[in-house]
């Protein structure tokens, strides 16, 4: 069998030619010295590790585990009845405990944890904040306890709808610390992304800001906290508080009912507040993403065995030591799974700085992030191919213009990175000296899956490489078969791993349906791939209706549904289509009302609909209005014949089901 990857984009489209790809960068003795040696030092080492921890998991990970601290020790470390995994059962433990408090018991409580750079102002200088763990403690128990204040109690999901500031963090923590789950939704989401995960979770507290600043303006995120408010209590939903912390001063509406000002809140609060006992098993948090139908799914994470994982792999992956002058920097949003496991709960308890920013990569200047890595000595680097295709075309004068020379290891994420990207990155980021991991994972994994070790796996560009410790990684076909070399078929983890998804919030057959049907016994990650004549696993793109704009996971069905609410509108088909520094851009085919009449304008209409409804990523790229959509005899929209029209490429795919062969003409002729 042979999976066809829906979404060429020009990086899965390079991976394809990458039959040929044979640039090889071993790691050198070098690299490990820089960063403070090795923890897997070869090839060899991590086969036998690898290996060891597929044939005795509970060994293996018990090992890990005891690195950590436990209020009480586990009675087994899994136990497995597919698709239910149990990690370190029956132990208790608290994450906040072992990120940020048992540092300060260790006598390292004036060393700093977070790093944060605010937008830069119009003089040009950012606010900078460095928040030491002793700092950090008294934040997140003061916070902890403003939330009991307001009736927070273990087992409540609390919201988070902040900007990237550090109050973020403390929130997180804050919840993690007295058992309530939060649920973090992305600052650059609308009111409706708000209702739909308040309501999905039941959550009725939440946290926000006054606004967030991004390219010199503000987000005004409590505006839309108050819009999502009303459109919950006309459901029925009632929130009944919305912690708001002051960042932009910009006005928004007091309603004394419900709102809380943070900061006198925090400022009564005892800066003293035990941790919660958790069970291992006990929710830590629910973070939503897009399904390829219907709303997002809320991914449901557990203490223990996300805590483990999380921060080992961290530490693995990114070669992490304290004490050792490191600075860790990835530059995603908390609202996304990279920020939650790799700014906070992996990095926090390895004792490395995690730096935080707030603001966009191109302002004030396209230099934002080499002027960010040179004033704050950042030796890890972990962005986006998105980002770096973007650096690219702004040109190389902006890095060449700073010290990036402390940088010791580079990491990418998100969506496969082209070559030629890998390549840029080596040579004007890295200046050839620094090893690259190109890590693959997912919402739903929790951690890296799929990933070089910096100091024992010798990269190939546009590879992620091979599975991380306890992944049983595989290419296989329909029935779990698995394939030859260099055969492309759906991508499976055969074995359960500590911080793998422990359900969808509130729905279980969308759980089993989505992950676990397909193939048996096997937990579908949903992207194709193949493994190379080395094992090495080339990741070709989402098989199902999921499209990756910018490292952004969207379901064309959202797109869809967010393009029929408009009254315009009457039908609506959207595919990804090749992008330049998106990798995926969105295509929409709309068929419109017979009272609607085409026009530009009326295409600039739709992408600001789309985006009210779900946000500006969401916005499609190109939108071609049609009389009708081409769909098989039953009914079916032809997708991938779409795909065709909107990459301009010639179909030569049998069209004999085709309904009516006027409407893909007329869809070729009809450009934008
Ligand atoms: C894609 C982000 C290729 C993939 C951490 C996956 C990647 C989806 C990579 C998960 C990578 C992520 N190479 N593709 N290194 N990393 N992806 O849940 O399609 O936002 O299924 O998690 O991103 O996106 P999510």
């Amino acid at each position: 069998m042979s999976i066809t990857p829906p979404t060429p984009s020009p990086a899965s489209a390079s991976v394809v030619s990458l039959l040929k790809e044979d640039r090889v960068f071993a790691p050198t003795a070098a690299q490990a010295a820089s960063l403070g040696g090795a923890y897997c030092g070869s090839l060899d080492e991590y086969r036998v590790q690898h290996a060891r921890s597929l044939a005795d998991p509970a060994g293996f990970w018990a090992e890990v585990a005891a690195d950590f601290e436990w209020f009480t020790p586990w009675t087994s470390v899994v136990e497995w009845n597919c698709p239910d995994a149990k990690w370190f059962v029956g132990a208790t433990t608290n994450i906040c405990h072992n990120a940020v408090d048992r540092h300060v018991l260790d006598g390292h409580g004036h060393e700093v944890a977070i790093i944060w750079e605010g937008e830069p102002m119009p003089n040009g200088v950012p606010e900078v904040r460095h928040i030491s763990y002793g700092e950090l403690l008294e934040d997140v128990s003061r916070c902890a306890n403003a939330l009991k204040s307001l009736g927070v109690v273990k087992g409540d999901v609390v919201t988070l709808y902040m900007g990237m500031v550090p109050e973020l963090a403390v929130a997180m923590l804050a919840c993690a610390r007295i058992g309530a789950a939060h649920s973090v939704i992305f600052g650059g989401f609308p009111a409706p992304a708000i209702v739909d995960r308040m309501l999905d979770a039941a959550s009725r507290v939440i946290i926000t800001c006054d606004g967030a600043w991004r390219r010199g303006s503000v987000v005004a995120l409590k505006q839309n906290v108050d819009h999502a408010i009303e459109l919950l209590a006309a459901a029925g939903h009632t929130v009944s508080h919305s912690v708001v912390l002051r960042r932009t001063d910009n006005d928004i509406t007091w309603n004394p009912a419900r709102d809380v000002c943070w900061k006198e809140l925090n400022a009564t609060m005892s800066s003293e507040c035990e941790c919660e006992a958790m069970d291992s098993e006990d929710l830590l948090f629910l973070l939503y993403t897009s399904g390829s139908t219907g709303k997002p799914k809320g991914i449901r994470h557990s203490v223990g065995g996300y805590m483990v994982y999380t921060a080992f792999s961290a530490q693995q992956t990114f070669n992490l030591r304290a004490s050792c002058g490191q600075v860790f920097w990835c530059t995603a949003d908390i609202g996304w799974v990279t920020g939650h496991s790799y700014i906070v709960y992996g990095i926090l308890p390895n004792r490395v700085p995690t730096l935080m920013y707030e603001g966009a990569p191109n302002f004030p200047g396209d230099d934002r992030f080499w002027e960010i890595i040179a004033r704050h000595r950042v030796t890890h680097l972990y962005t986006a191919p998105t980002a770096i295709r973007a650096f690219m075309k702004w040109g190389d004068e902006h890095p060449a213009k700073h010290d990036l020379s402390t940088l010791k290891l580079l990491g990418s994420v998100g969506e496969p990175i082209n070559p030629e990207a890998w390549m840029w990155y080596r040579e004007h980021i890295g200046h050839d000296a620094c090893p690259i991991v190109d890590t693959f994972w997912q919402t739903e994994t929790g951690g890296h899956v799929i990933t070089p070790l910096p100091c024992a796996t010798p990269t190939v560009p546009g590879s992620c490489t091979l599975p991380f410790f306890g992944i049983d990684a595989a290419v296989v076909d329909e029935h779990g078969n698995e394939l030859p070399a260099n055969t492309g078929g759906l991508l499976v983890i055969r074995k359960p791993w500590p911080a793998m998804l422990r359900g969808i919030h509130g729905d279980r057959a969308r759980f089993i349906d989505t992950y676990w049907s397909r193939v048996e016994g096997m937990y579908l990650a949903g992207d194709g791939a193949r493994r190379d004549d080395r094992g090495y696993f080339w990741i070709m793109g989402r098989i199902d209706d999921v499209i990756n704009v910018s490292g952004h996971r969207l379901g064309t069905m959202e797109v869809e549904s967010a393009l029929v609410s408009h009254p315009a509108v009457v039908e609506a088909a959207v595919v990804g289509m090749p992008h330049d520094i998106k990798g995926t851009g969105i295509a929409a085919f709309v068929s419109l009302a017979p009272t609607a009449i085409a026009s530009d304008a009326l295409k600039a209409a739709l992408r600001e609909h789309v985006a009210g409804v779900l946000g500006p990523i969401a916005k499609p790229d190109m939108i071609r209005f049609t009389q009708s959509l081409p769909k098989t005899r039953s009914g079916k929209i032809m997708r991938r014949l779409l795909r065709d029209v909107a990459a301009g490429r010639d179909s030569n795919q049998d069209t004999t089901t085709l309904e009516d062969f006027a409407v893909l003409a007329a869809l070729r002729g009809n450009d934008e």
